[in-house]
């Protein structure tokens, strides 16, 4: 049994490889399975949009699907960009203008004005049919200039007062013990272990 995530994208990919590697399963990316599938996120929520993307894969006999859904709320912007975090301004405009845009928009706000955070669903699907979701979340404020080159997307612009430092300033490992996504697959975890447990 091997886990299959759905997701084209590097960064992400990377994250999850590390969290997950207790597990001792082989993680593969849709690529590295070889499934091409046109995915339309069309849901209004995380959760909808997470188990879409399951949903478009699996359920397959020999791996467990899952797939995320996350994205960036800035409660002084009405909670966007959310769950269109990655089409903000465009697919295929750089995260420097977005960074930069949501900056300016945010000019005349202060201190807690700008608090933000980023918010992850975890769907699973097993072999069975079975499907779960698991959610995370990482509270922050929107800084006032970018800082930072780790990560990607909104990191250099996602500052955690408590720690000084952006999201971008971080470690890997850092990042993945307090992030959104690191939660999320943390609670994804046992879940999937009961469900080997069960069909071993
Ligand atoms: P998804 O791939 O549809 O889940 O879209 C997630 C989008 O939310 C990403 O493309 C980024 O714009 C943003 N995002 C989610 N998680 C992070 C993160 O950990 N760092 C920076 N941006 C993130």
């Amino acid at each position: 049994m091997k886990i299959i995530f759905a997701t084209g994208n590097a960064g992400k990919m990377k994250e999850i490889r590390e969290i997950l590697k207790d597990l001792g399963m082989e993680v593969l990316s849709m690529k590295d399975a070889g499934i091409t599938a046109d995915i339309v996120e069309d849901g209004t929520t995380f959760e909808e949009n997470a188990l879409i993307k399951v949903r478009a894969i699996g359920p397959m006999d020999d791996a467990i699907i899952l797939a995320d859904d996350s994205g960036l709320e800035i409660d002084a912007l009405n909670k966007e960009p959310g769950v269109y975090s990655a089409r903000y301004l465009g697919e295929d405009t750089s995260y420097e203008i977005k960074n930069k845009t949501i900056i300016a928009r945010l000019s005349d706000t202060v201190g807690s004005e700008r608090s933000c955070r980023y918010r992850c669903v975890i769907a699973a699907m097993f072999p069975d049919g079975f499907e779960n979701t698991v959610s995370g979340s990482m509270e922050g404020v929107i800084s006032h200039f970018p800082a930072g080159d780790g990560g990607f997307g909104y990191d250099p612009i996602f500052y955690i007062p408590e720690l000084k430092k952006t999201v971008a300033e971080m470690t890997m490992d850092e990042k993945n013990l307090i992030s959104h996504r690191g939660l999320a697959l943390e609670g994804i975890k046992p879940v999937i272990k009961n469900w080997l447990e069960l069909h071993a």
